[in-house]
């Protein structure tokens, strides 16, 4: 089922997220929801506080080609266990901040273990985009956002852009 995806600013986007300790059958849903919600949107990652569930769980599928098949990765408490030395720069965007984006640098390759739907824990190495989605989506874990790397002036006016978006989108529900 398609979920509502949260806009900043949210505290729910802020916090630090639990650790998943049993991976029961409503988190495997969660994951399926999250899933369906990224693919719909569109988009290539998704951080469970994104849809309000404070829990460390990530969707994502950076295939951009349409012809290729879907690649589609979950992972219960990703965790990055080595980075590169060489950094990358990417635009980034963020479902919870629609329509803004902004150059980011972050390590252009890193190493990440996480557990995976069958509780089976995994280690793999990302590089491209994968790399840059994969670490944008462990910061949402750990409450931080890709307009935290920007600087202050920028960020301050998304977040005010953002407000007012907000504003619109609650006036218009109810009215
Ligand atoms: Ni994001």
């Amino acid at each position: 089922m398609k979920k509502m995806i949260l806009f900043h600013p949210d505290l729910r986007l802020k916090k630090i997220c639990d650790p998943v300790i049993n991976i029961t059958d409503d988190l495997r849903k969660t994951a399926d929801d999250m899933l369906e919600t990224m693919y719909d949107a569109p988009g290539i990652g998704l951080a469970a506080p994104q849809i309000g569930v404070l829990q460390r769980l990530i969707v994502m599928d950076c295939v951009k080609d349409e012809d290729a098949d879907p690649a589609p990765m979950i992972m219960f408490n990703p965790e990055i266990t080595a980075s590169s030395q060489e950094t990358a720069v990417y635009e980034e965007g963020c479902l919870s901040i629609p329509d803004h984006y902004a150059d980011v640098a972050r390590p252009k390759e890193v190493e990440v273990k996480w557990i995976d739907i069958d509780g089976v824990e995994k280690r793999h190495g990302f590089n491209g985009l994968w790399s840059t989605c994969v670490q944008h989506e462990i910061d949402h874990l750990n409450g931080k956002l890709f307009i935290d790397y920007i600087g202050v002036m920028k960020r301050q006016l998304i977040t005010r852009k953002m407000q007012k978006l907000k504003r619109e989108l609650a006036r218009k529900k109810g009215a």
